[in-house]
Order: C-alpha cells, then structure tokens, then sequence
C-alpha cells in the first residue's frame, strides 16, 4: 500500500527552498555544457553552486552513489556517474541535480543538445520536454496518479518514441524517493487521487527505440538495450487546489 504525504505548509516551504537550489544548479550547470567539456566539471561545478547555497548535495551517499549529479550520454538513461569522459557535439546530455536542506529534498533533471545535434535527437529532447509539459498539465485536483502516467506515455507515442517501463518518477520531501512511485505509463483515472500537499517529482524518460533497459557493470549507469538514443526530464511539483506548481522552475 502506497502512502502519499500531505505535507504541511512549513515543510512546503523548506522543499521549495530545496527545489529552487537544484533549479538555480542545473541552469547555471547547463551553460558549462559544451564540446571538450568533461563531466566531471560539470559533476563539481553543481556541487559547488548546491553548497555555496547552504544544501548538501543529497545524491552523494544514496546507496552508496558518489557524486553530486547524475550525468548521462546518449544511450545512457539516468544515473550515468560523471569523470574523465568529454562531450562532443552531437551528444545529447542528462544532467539530474538533487538537494537537502533544512532536512528537505529537490529534485530536477533535463537533456541538453551540445553543439549540433541531428534531427532525430532534436526531436526526442523536445518530445520529452513536451511529454513532461502534458504530465504536469494533467498533476491537479480531481485527476488521479494514473492520468500523470497516461500523458507521458501518450505524448511519446504520438511522437514515435517509447517509454521507460522499469524507472519512475516519485513523492518527494524529507527523503528523496517517497511514494508513490509514478510510472511513465498507465491510464487515465487509476490510481491514487491527488490531492493538494503532495509533493512529487515527475521524470518522463523517452527512447528512440525501445523501452527495455539494462544497468552497466559500474552499478549505475542505465542504458537504453538497443543503444537507442535517450532523454530524461524531471521536475518537483507541488499539487495544490489549481494547477500544479512547478518548484524546480527557472531557477
Ligand atoms: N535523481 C534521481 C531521481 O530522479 C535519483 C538519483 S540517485 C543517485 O530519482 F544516487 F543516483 F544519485
Ligand atoms: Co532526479
Ligand atoms: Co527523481
């Protein structure tokens, strides 16, 4: 049994002080991305930014995970671990940033292009922006979790893309992976009712190919299994008596 959180107005505000970090992070991270750039640098550079604002990088000691983002190439899908590797123009790059602070998380992720990218990556990263777009359209009062799942999944279909069917997005607050999880499939109506207070971090994760995954020898790192290129976008949102508020905005 899955049990979503209300959370109270003081712990609202301690996540929203988390959620602003990462967005500030991952924006100002985002301008370092460029051909001859290695993720390491990126890697340290969010850090820096989370730090210097007074959070503590929550990703570093989540499972025993090293680093500050999750950095992923390509065919890679999340959790790629930052070091020596450089980016080429062509690539398209998942930076995913997380925060505490105050006892409370944030959590954000985006695919950026590097140079030029071609036309088929063009297409995936504005798929997926869109695909989270239609997600958090449909994150309001009255709707159900399963009408969050059914968006992403339909707005990758009608752009020709698959889903990710065994990573989900997730509640979010004094931990950062809560329930329920939310699953980038589903139907429209099932599941939970949302309701105002809960805090939940949406990450539609679309490939060119299809959906089947697996997880590299490193322990992290989940590549697409037809190598078919991939993007992942996140955002923490809070669903409230209107439409959702989206807390990992601008930055
Ligand atoms: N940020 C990931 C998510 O969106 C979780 C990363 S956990 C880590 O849920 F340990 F890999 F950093
Ligand atoms: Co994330
Ligand atoms: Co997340």
């Amino acid at each position: 049994m899955s049990k979503i959180k209300i959370k109270s107005l003081e712990e609202i505000k301690r996540i929203k002080k988390a959620c602003a970090i990462v967005a500030f992070a991952l924006r100002e991270t985002a301008k370092e991305i460029k051909p001859g750039v290695s993720t390491e640098y990126l890697d340290k550079f969010a850090e820096r930014l989370i730090r210097k604002a007074g959070a503590f990088p929550v990703f570093i000691g989540y499972r025993g995970y090293k680093h500050a983002t999750c950095i992923s190439i390509n065919q890679e899908i999340v959790h790629g671990i930052p070091g020596k590797r450089l980016l080429s123009s062509g690539d398209i790059v998942g930076l995913d940033v997380g925060a505490k602070i105050d006892g409370y998380c944030g959590d954000t992720a985006a695919t950026f292009p590097v140079g030029k990218i071609n036309k088929k990556a063009q297409k995936l990263l504005a798929a997926g922006k869109k695909a989270l777009v239609s997600a958090i359209d449909k994150a309001c009062l009255g709707n159900h979790l399963g009408d969050i799942s059914a968006a992403v999944l339909k707005c990758a279909s009608d752009h020709g893309f698959s889903v990710v069917r065994d990573l989900y997005g997730h509640g979010i607050g004094s931990d950062l992976h809560e329930d329920p999880l939310i699953p980038n499939f589903g139907n429209p109506k099932e599941g939970p009712a949302l309701k105002p207070g809960m805090v939940l971090a949406i990450e539609p994760m679309l490939n060119v190919g299809g959906s089947k995954i697996k997880t590299l020898d490193d322990g992290w790192t989940v590549v697409t299994n037809d190598h078919s290129l991939s993007c992942h976008f996140e955002h923490t949102v809070l669903i409230t008596e209107r439409e959702a508020e989206i807390l990992t905005k601008n930055g």
